[in-house]
């Protein structure tokens, strides 16, 4: 899941002219950044400057006009405390390529709540678990909105899908048609057979793998399991492997859905400085209406597809596009409107491939790092499940180490370090502060995790501290419990639809590459635990690993 207004930087142009930015001045900026590929001659390099500096200027003018005339009105109201701002950018410059650092040092600096202005744009961030609670529950009514990005718009069907949708009737019925049709317990139960033929085949293609010398490349191997899961149970097809839908088609599939992730995850300076947009030198905007295009005619393509082979009489035959097709839409229309459908089809494919394929990366990552875990990992797998027999999906919730693995994973690498950025929709108060209306928050679920006040050792990956504190065998909770001191899922009415089914993705894939195989690294080889920021924040660098099968060799066929 990565989000349409969070700050990633990943655009190598967009944070090479930031951190510029940050440390020179504009007319070194203006010849440093103009020698990219996307101005190409003097006169247009000239015109440009000329127009950025107006354009500045007459912003600056209207900034300092508008915030005169408030002070002349006698605005007193007290925002929460923060870093002092720049005119017109506000705090934007203060950010560099790691925004969740920037901000969970501010919360270092400020204290648990901290105003930043992003432009002309008035956020919140927060890493303290009081707080989080006052935001997602206590106040669920005022923040649980969502702001409208350019990204949003373009990429999500004018914001008309669920994740990104602003708080209101069309978001509750979206909502409800995800929760009744599509992540239904029933539902899930009924592609059970899928996940259970899918987590053979993440064994076998570790396994096919292991014959080469080469290490098995485990971003591959995980992105395959999670698409495969998803688009099994969206389009009734495996993408990747054996009965795969085709090379060409899953290609195609992948790298859409990368750009489409790439551009949700980007920080576009037209949403905070609209007069950004008048420029938009690398042509961001440009790429969204190209990606807005691809997208859309292959989700056509699928609704197409599934029209022409005629919807499946079984109930359990049918997969999310089928259903999507069979239900009515709103004032007694007969079907879902297809924009409705395409919405849904691509949030399904954006929130619940790359949150469980990141999250199980970093937990393979941390555990082939400490032996020590893989070691407990794989007694309490020889004790629950032995070696004569697969992990199944009602194994999950006995392996208590296991979970605290995933909770602690959690704990050190949120699948997304802002959630989803909310907004509030009415001026309110918290702990005291006046918080504007249309405020964006960021809840800093990475700070949350690394907070010193309630977690000891923060660097530390240690999945014991989360064993029930009264020695008892009970079941070690994943998502948040009452404390809020790990949110991986969120909470209140935007919490995370998808939940249980993502927990066993995760834990599935887990279980079974641990149970049915030895890991180490290749010789040298230092795992390194850099990330990349983005919507979710996957490790900068492909882990790569050594597989010995350790059970007997008719197991894994
Ligand atoms: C390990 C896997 C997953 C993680 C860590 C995860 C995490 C999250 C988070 C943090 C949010 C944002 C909540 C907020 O803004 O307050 C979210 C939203 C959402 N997730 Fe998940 N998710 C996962 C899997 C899934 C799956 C499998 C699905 C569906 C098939 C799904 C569907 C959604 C949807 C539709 C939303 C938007 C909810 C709304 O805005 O009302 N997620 N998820």
């Amino acid at each position: 899941m990565r989000s349409c207004s969070s700050f990633i930087f990943s655009s190598k142009a967009l944070t090479f002219f930031i951190s510029h930015w940050q440390h020179s001045s504009l007319s070194a900026i203006l010849s440093t950044a103009t020698k990219g590929p996307i101005i190409t001659t003097d006169m247009e390099l000239g015109t440009l400057a000329v127009t950025i500096v107006c354009g500045i200027l007459l912003a600056a003018i209207l900034y300092i006009r508008a915030s005169s005339k408030k002070s002349h009105e006698g605005t007193t109201a007290r925002l929460p405390p923060g870093p002092p701002r720049w005119p017109i950018f506000g705090n934007l410059l203060q950010l560099g390529p790691l925004p969740h650092r920037d901000f969970a040092s501010f919360c270092e600096k400020y204290g648990p709540l901290v105003y930043l202005r992003l432009g002309n744009v008035n956020a919140i961030t927060t890493n303290d678990p009081e707080i989080i609670r006052e935001i997602l529950l206590r106040q669920d009514e005022i923040f649980a909105s969502r702001p409208k990005t350019l990204a949003a718009v373009h990429l999500a069907y004018g914001c008309g899908d669920v994740a990104l949708a602003p708080l209101g009737p069309h978001w509750k019925r979206m909502r409800r048609i995800c929760m009744e049709h599509l992540l239904s317990i029933k539902r899930l139960e009924s592609f059970a057979e899928h996940r259970a033929h899918e987590a053979q085949h993440l064994v076998q293609d570790v396994l096919a793998r292991t014959q080469s010398p080469k290490p098995v490349n485990l971003r591959q191997v995980l992105g395959a399991f999670s698409m495969n899961n998803v688009t099994r149970m969206l389009l009734g097809k495996q993408y990747f492997g054996v009965k795969s839908a085709g090379p060409d088609e899953a290609m195609e599939f992948m790298d859409i859905t990368h750009e489409l992730f790439w551009l949700l995850g980007l920080i576009y300076l037209g949403d905070y400085l609209p007069i950004w947009r008048w420029f938009d030198p690398f042509g961001c905007e440009k790429k969204m209406r190209n990606v807005e295009k691809r997208v859309d005619e292959f989700h056509q393509k699928i609704i197409e597809e599934h029209r022409k082979c005629g919807n499946s009489d079984d109930e359990g035959e049918m997969d999310f596009v089928d259903i999507l097709l069979s239900l009515p839409g709103e004032d007694g229309k007969e079907h879902l409107d297809d924009v409705e459908i395409k919405a849904l089809i691509q949030d399904m494919i954006a929130a619940a491939t790359d949150t469980s394929s990141v999250t199980n990366e970093w937990a393979m990552a941390e555990v082939i790092k400490h032996p020590r875990v893989l070691r407990k990992i794989q007694e309490e797998l020889d004790s629950v499940i032995g070696p004569d027999r697969m992990v199944t999906e009602s194994d999950l919730t006995q392996l208590n180490y296991l979970r605290c693995v995933v909770r602690e994973t959690f704990r050190m690498h949120p699948a997304g370090p802002f959630l989803i950025p909310h907004e509030s929709i009415c001026a309110t108060k918290i702990n005291g502060y006046h918080i504007p209306a249309n405020t964006r928050v960021f809840i800093n679920t990475h700070a949350l995790g690394r907070n010193t006040s309630i977690w000891d050792n923060i660097e530390e990956f240690r999945p014991e501290r989360h064993l029930p504190a009264d020695g008892s065998n009970s079941r070690v909770e994943i998502s948040h419990g009452v404390d809020f001191k790990i949110l991986p899922f969120s909470a209140g009415k935007r919490k995370c639809p998808g939940a249980p089914l993502g927990l066993v993705f995760v834990l599935m894939a887990l279980a079974r590459l641990f149970h049915c195989f030895d890991w180490s690294l290749p010789d040298g080889v230092e795992i390194d635990t850099t990330e990349v920021y983005g919507m979710t924040m996957p490790k900068a660098k492909p882990l790569m690993a050594i597989a010995r099968p350790r059970l007997a060799s008719h197991m894994y066929q």
